[in-house]
């Protein structure tokens, strides 16, 4: 998706305004979210790599996969902030409040070759989700072009492993205490009834496009 951005990096736009969920989150939640924490990392990551010139003209992937190109004063503020822009990129594209386009035709059947049914992968989808107390919880390709469910605990992200993240909830509470309180389900529930098949759909395209050119390769 932004694969070929590097430092300095920006803040993604999403493609709905932060008033444009009436029934799911509204402006504060989704305001804090997006202009406090999301762009703090994406300012904290600059900060960290504007003295690293080696680094500037790696992309964030890159960066996050190759740890061993870190200084190790900064490693793991480097990892913590590029996997929390990382991670929210995802997560801020995964809704919107226009969700009108349906799943693709070959998500859907990657999807039913895992989970046998889309409504068990949901269920699936949300058990993850109530599980998780601090991080995210994705839906991710593999390498073969399979998708499955992986949960990351805290900031961290799937690109040691490979593995693309191409739906993401983000569950730590910043993201939904101050509408929903505890009551995680709902908020759950609203995510997976927003999910915004035309960013997941792409995703999903641009993850068999690389599978392919990597076997040609
Ligand atoms: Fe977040």
């Amino acid at each position: 998706m932004y694969i070929d951005k590097h430092y300095p990096f920006e803040i993604v736009k999403m493609d709905y305004s932060l008033t444009g969920f009436d029934d799911f989150l509204d402006f504060a939640t989704l305001s804090i979210h997006y202009n406090q924490i999301y762009s703090g990392f994406v300012e904290e990551l600059n900060n960290l790599l504007k003295d690293e010139p080696s680094l500037q003209p790696l992309s964030l992937d890159e960066i996050l996969f190759n740890e061993h190109l870190l200084n190790d004063a900064k490693k793991n503020k480097i990892i913590t902030a590029g996997s929390g822009v990382y991670n929210h990129q995802i997560v801020f594209n995964s809704i919107s409040p226009k969700n009108k386009t349906l799943i693709s035709n070959s998500l859907n059947d990657a999807i039913i070759k895992k989970y046998q049914t889309l409504t068990c992968f949901y269920q699936e989808l949300k058990d993850e989700c109530m599980k998780m107390d601090y991080g995210f919880v994705f839906l991710v390709c593999d390498q073969n072009g399979d998708v499955f469910i992986k949960s990351i605990l805290g900031n961290n992200t799937t690109v040691k492993e490979n593995l693309c993240p191409i739906l993401g909830i983000d569950m730590f509470e910043h993201a939904y205490f101050l509408k929903y309180k505890n009551n995680k389900k709902a908020y759950v529930e609203g995510c997976i009834k927003y999910i915004n098949f035309d960013f997941v759909n792409h995703e999903y395209e641009e993850c068999l496009k690389a599978i392919k050119k990597l076997k040609r390769s």
